[in-house]
């Protein structure tokens, strides 16, 4: 085992750091030489069929989930597509609906997670195409669906997914971009902009692992505490919902994700002195009203750790410490910003001697319902 972690003290951690790499493989053969469009050979579903499709169904457990909920953002921003994003376990029991003209996307690292494989069979038995995006050749799902987009993460073994998550947003990038060009949804220039920026997150996600002392501090300092809350608005509420994710799964540390704007309809309520915030402000549209939404929980006490672009000096004036993450396209910053939320739980779990590749109650794959 010591071997297979490659002078790693846990699986997760060479996770996270493999992900330059495996970003780059999810992406290889996918976008043309000049960056004007996305080659997805992958999925057999012809144009007239795509420009058919009047409804999106997401559907999967987790992580895997959480990627879920970036792709429906990222392919209504994009595609102009309505997607409903739904857990796996919940999907067949509210009875959704479903025709023909509704695309199941299904998400599994592992492809063989027994709630996501009845959400499947229950798209199927409705008549619903479903395309797969999975990780594991020849599993289960991948065997099932019509279509399969894999994700080119190789094994993950801590249980805890880091690089599974991140190759399976650069899956929703594409498939985005691909309808987006189909559907004419986006110019070319646009498609032009987001793919040159994509082909530039595998390098930018290696800036950000070169340096990790500030992150390691930090976690250092909050460990001790119980609870944390994860605050954002649009794309980084999606993330914010896998950064608190990662951290209870391996800390232990009771984490909470909050829409920013809906923190004062209740959360505020435990907002008290010194509570750790992470607050995710990558989103230049949303920038001011996400810094007046800081500043809130900070008059409460709370010590907020802001994660931000680069650049973005107000943060400094409302966050105890701020995290820079480099300057990308705003659709694209899920990759990124996600980062410093894994290596956070990493070192935050490290320092409360959890065990982290392998925490308590929980199992790599649910091959149960
Ligand atoms: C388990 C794992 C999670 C994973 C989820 C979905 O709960 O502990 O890390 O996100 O299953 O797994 P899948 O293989 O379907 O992505």
């Amino acid at each position: 085992e010591q071997a297979e972690k490659q002078g790693y003290e846990h699986f997760m951690l060479k996770e996270i750091f493999e992900q330059p790499k495996v970003l780059r493989d999810t992406v290889r053969g996918r976008i043309s030489d000049d960056n004007s469009s996305v080659l997805l050979k992958d999925i057999s579903l012809g144009r007239e069929e795509i420009k058919k499709i009047k409804k999106l169904f997401i559907t999967a457990c987790g992580t895997a989930y959480h990627a879920g909920v970036v792709g429906k953002y990222v392919i209504e921003k994009l595609v102009r597509l309505p997607v409903e994003v739904d857990i796996a376990s919940e999907y067949r029991y509210r009875d959704p609906i479903i025709d023909p003209d509704s695309l199941v996307i299904v998400i599994s690292q592992s492809g063989e997670t027994a709630d996501t494989l009845a959400a499947l069979r229950e798209a199927h038995r409705k008549g619903a195409r479903v395309i797969a995006v999975t990780n594991v050749v020849d599993s289960s799902i991948a065997r099932e669906a019509d279509d399969v987009i894999y994700t080119w993460a190789g094994p993950e073994i801590a249980v805890a997914s880091t690089k599974a998550y991140t190759t399976q947003l650069i899956a929703m990038y594409l498939l985005a971009l691909y309808f987006a060009e189909i559907r004419g949804t986006l110019q070319g220039s646009e498609i032009n902009e987001i793919l040159t920026s994509l082909r530039q997150v595998p390098g930018q996600v290696q800036e950000m692992l070169n340096d990790t002392a500030q992150i390691q501090d930090f976690a250092g300092q909050y460990a001790r505490h119980e609870n944390a809350f994860f605050i954002g608005r649009g794309l980084d509420y999606t993330v914010a919902t896998e950064g608190a994710l990662k951290l209870k799964e391996i800390s232990y540390i009771h984490a909470e994700a909050y829409a920013a704007g809906e923190l004062k309809h209740g959360t505020l309520a435990l907002i008290v002195e010194n509570m750790p915030v992470v607050a995710l402000a990558t989103q230049p549209a949303l920038l001011e009203k996400m810094i007046s939404n800081i500043k809130e929980v900070h008059a409460r006490g709370a010590s907020i750790i802001g994660v931000a672009l680069e650049g973005i000096a107000e943060m400094e004036e409302v966050s105890e410490k701020v995290i820079y993450i480099p300057r990308t396209h705003p659709v694209l910053t899920s990759v990124l910003t996600v980062v410093p939320l894994q290596l956070l739980a990493y070192y935050m779990a490290v320092a409360r001697g959890c065990d982290v590749d392998k925490p308590r109650n929980l199992a790599k794959a649910v091959t149960v319902e």
